[in-house]
């Protein structure tokens, strides 16, 4: 259906039996700058580990202006030989790749307590980054035999460190397995910054799912939408036309014409669907159920809508937000945790989420079955509370699968931009439940963020790196959605009316920082896999 949607020249492009001579020379282009990137990255390292050594900072900053010159120049000259734009489209900006890339260094570098035992780590890892950088290049060119190479220098590499780490005089310090996959991170953020591959591309191979929340209008009325979602995506969530409201306004009244739209684009791009959102107690919940006046009315409401709506669709959704927000909000206004205080809890008491579960599993027996909430990523009483209520849920024996943390960084919890360790954290502690954990709704606000854009997005970037790497570093962590794809459809606008720029995408569907951080994260997993 989409392809229907398509303007020739995108089709074109899609196409893999079309322009395959052009496809090469794209390839070609990324390996250049990948290749650069993998000499960058030792070299960044050589500079991080020596300012570690000497504490000369003057000397650091030299030697990141040369690495920065080189950069740029090699990346030019792959973007003139390229046969159109789109190598220097697809990949970041040769000063966004290198402040990102030397972010990620002194991140790792400083993480071992003792400077020396840094500036140790840093020349240990040089040659072994260089090499696992080069591995998306041989990905690029050859993809057909690079697996087996993959294989091979991975465990090689595993081996050397496993071999030549912790040092004498530095203590324990990190052990080898955190210094191989801090490694693999770092080649990750400097393969992810040139290479040309897609994050469906990617995600497809590490399997994973990276998907997009979307509103079915928005996508078939704008062609580089629709480009961008099946280029970077494989799972798609309804931003609205799931939700209770937009099913089924009436009582006896369903209204799928919006959730088709989704079920159909997700068909013909062989995408996942994540469902959202069946039992919501806060927004778009008609009024017929608000007004419901005794417990037995509203449950009559409750199967009537979950039978309906998660049965029409059986089968063919992989995972639902069966119940979402069951906290209180933090968001309008901050109030004491808790369950939110809504129609639910008032005439059907705590136990209506267990309720909707079993009713979900009844109508639909294949499809994951998830709480979703926000907040809860940054660990506190709010995470504790969630915590609880999963682990009372999964007691009494609610049919439950998974949990999803909705991630609108910087939002809820106002202002706080959790980090890769926090974020690990949090997602372990779910999935040490046996549950399945998404990041269901990411966007991060540049609110609280420097006025500056430029400054702003690359801080940005680091911080969807950060969610990326810790669902990551947890097997059980499936999937990430992002809540919109191009700044310029961000609810964030629309529904609180700021000035916000908080997804992957800039307003005219140029990839930012955000982009390059959860595509290097991918990258970063891809290569610690093999
Ligand atoms: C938001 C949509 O993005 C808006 O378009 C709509 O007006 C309100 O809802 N948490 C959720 C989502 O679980 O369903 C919300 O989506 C954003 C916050």
């Amino acid at each position: 259906m989409l392809r229907v949607l398509l303007p020739i020249p995108l089709i074109l492009l899609l196409s893999p039996a079309l322009g395959h001579a052009d496809d090469a020379a794209l390839a070609a282009c990324g390996a250049a700058k990948v290749h650069a990137m993998a000499r960058a990255c030792s070299d960044l390292l050589s500079a991080e580990a020596r300012l570690l050594a000497t504490g000369n900072a003057e000397g650091k900053v030299r030697r990141l202006a040369k690495v920065r010159g080189r950069i740029v120049e090699t990346w030019a000259k792959a973007e003139a030989q390229a046969p159109d734009s789109r190598c220097a489209t697809f990949t970041a900006s040769p000063d966004g790749a290198v402040d990102f890339v030397d972010s990620v260094v002194s991140e790792i570098l400083s993480s071992v307590p003792v400077a020396s035992c840094g500036a140790k780590l840093g020349r240990r890892l040089r040659r072994h980054c260089r090499n696992a950088v080069e591995l998306e290049v041989d990905e690029l060119l050859a993809p057909a035999g690079a697996a087996d190479e993959r294989t091979k220098v991975i465990g090689r590499i595993r081996t050397l460190l496993s071999r030549r780490w912790p040092v004498k005089g530095c203590g324990t310090g990190p052990d080898a397995n955190e210094v191989t996959r801090a490694l693999f991170r770092l080649a990750g953020a400097a393969a992810g910054q040139g290479t040309t591959r897609g994050i469906r591309e990617l995600a497809d191979q590490v399997g994973l799912s990276i998907g997009v929340a979307i509103e079915p209008g928005e996508v078939a009325t704008d062609p580089d939408y629709q480009s961008a979602l099946v280029r970077e995506s494989n799972s798609l969530t309804a931003e609205n036309v799931m939700k209770w409201g937009p099913t089924q306004p009436g009582p006896t009244q369903f209204s799928f014409a919006g959730a088709d739209q989704i079920m159909a684009l997700a068909d013909a791009e062989r995408m996942r669907v994540r469902g959202h959102t069946l039992v919501w107690g806060a927004l778009q919940l008609p009024s017929y159920v608000q007004n419901a006046s005794t417990a037995a009315e509203l449950r009559g409401y409750m199967s009537d809508h979950i039978a309906g709506v998660i049965g029409q669709y059986a089968g063919r959704i992989a995972q639902w937000d069966v119940v979402n927000e069951p906290l209180r909000s933090t968001v309008d206004p901050a109030t004491p945790d808790g369950l939110d205080d809504n129609i639910f809890t008032q005439l059907i008491g705590p136990g209506y989420i267990a309720e909707a579960l079993h009713l979900a599993r009844a109508a639909d027996p294949t499809a994951g079955l998830f709480v979703n909430e926000n907040g809860i990523a940054v660990p506190g009483p709010r995470q504790d509370r969630f915590y609880q209520l999963i682990v009372d849920l999964l007691a009494a024996g609610a049919p439950l699968d998974g949990v999803g943390l909705q991630a609108h960084v910087g939002l809820t919890p106002l202002s706080a931009y959790p980090t890769r360790d926090v974020v690990e954290t949090s997602v372990r502690r779910f999935a040490d439940l046996g549950l399945d954990v998404e990041i269901t709704e990411l966007d991060a606000t540049v609110l609280f963020r420097p006025p500056d854009l430029a400054l702003a997005f690359a801080i940005q970037g680091q911080d969807y790196r950060a969610y990326a790497d810790g669902c990551f570093a947890v097997p059980r962590c499936t999937g990430i959605t992002t809540w919109g794809l191009s700044d310029q459809y961000t609810w964030l606008r629309t529904f609180f009316g700021f000035d916000d720029y908080p997804l992957p995408f800039d307003d005219f569907w140029n990839r930012k920082p955000a982009y390059f951080g959860m595509r290097g994260s991918l990258l970063g997993r891809l290569l610690a896999d093999s």
